[in-house]
């Protein structure tokens, strides 16, 4: 029976290189992270699979991650792991989706001044057949609504929490009297790796949680939580939006905790 909506995978900070990076499956190798790779990539697929078909993908940046910024944080191959990794989502379909790549966070993805993870996503695109368009932000209109996303969020007066989405709605108001953008309905933010929904009479305003785990960073300097996981969004034929989230408690992230 044909579907009265058309479905978008968004998936944000797969971090791939990083030990807590995303590796798809046969690309997971031994030591550090090793434990929470597999347990992710295991049900994560699973996950995707059971949501397809896609009509579009978003990957909403960083992608890759490092190397050797971090010592010890790190596994080789990156562009090679975050590529094989998009071939398993976007080349599995008959109908292959519309696929869009945001830039993510330089300090991420770019190393001696190579975009790596513009790398992967190029690699992803000849690999497949499908073509991924890599830009800084993407405005893409499915059924009538205007998808807005970018990877990062903008400033906000609170330290790694996510900042008044309502700025963005203004912004691209402020754009779109200028000629400059359409007005948009839904806007799609990351980098923060926490996950939030809210929507008011015109607009949904999300936030992606990420595919990444924990880092040394964020154990060591940052109060706060992160959500693992990713999001979709079913975009009816009369314009309805849906935001669906499938957000998971890996077993390889609890604490250990130190008994006497
Ligand atoms: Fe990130
Ligand atoms: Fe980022």
């Amino acid at each position: 029976m044909p579907r009265n909506f058309k479905r978008v995978l968004v998936l944000s900070d797969l971090h791939a290189g990083h030990v807590n990076g995303i590796a798809p499956q046969g690309w997971n190798v031994s030591g550090r992270g090793a434990d929470y790779r597999a347990e992710m990539i295991a049900v994560l697929m699973i996950d995707i699979d059971n949501l397809r078909p896609f009509d579009a993908v978003i990957f909403n940046g960083d992608l890759t991650d490092g190397p050797g910024k971090d010592p010890g944080e790190h596994v080789s191959d990156q562009v090679l792991i975050a590529m094989q990794f998009m071939v398993d989502v976007i080349g599995k379909q008959k109908r292959p989706p519309a696929c869009f790549a945001t830039a993510g966070t330089p300090f991420h993805t770019t190393v001696k001044g190579i975009n790596l993870e513009h790398l992967a996503v190029q690699h992803a695109a000849a690999q497949t057949g499908v073509p991924v368009l890599y830009k800084n932000q993407h405005m893409i209109n499915i059924n009538g609504r205007t998808i807005h996303c970018r990877h990062h969020i903008g400033n906000g007066q609170l330290i790694n929490m996510p900042p008044s989405l309502p700025r963005q709605k203004l912004t691209n108001m402020l754009l779109a009297e200028r000629g400059m953008q359409p007005i948009a309905n839904v806007f799609i933010r990351s980098h923060v790796h926490r996950f939030l929904h809210c929507a008011d009479a015109t607009a949904n305003f999300i936030i992606t949680p990420a595919l990444q785990g924990s880092t040394d960073y964020g154990a060591l300097r940052c109060d706060s939580v992160i959500d693992v996981g990713f999001l979709w969004l079913d975009i009816f034929d009369d314009g309805e939006v849906l935001c669906r989230k499938q957000l998971y408690r890996p077993k390889a992230l609890a604490m250990e905790v130190s008994a006497l």
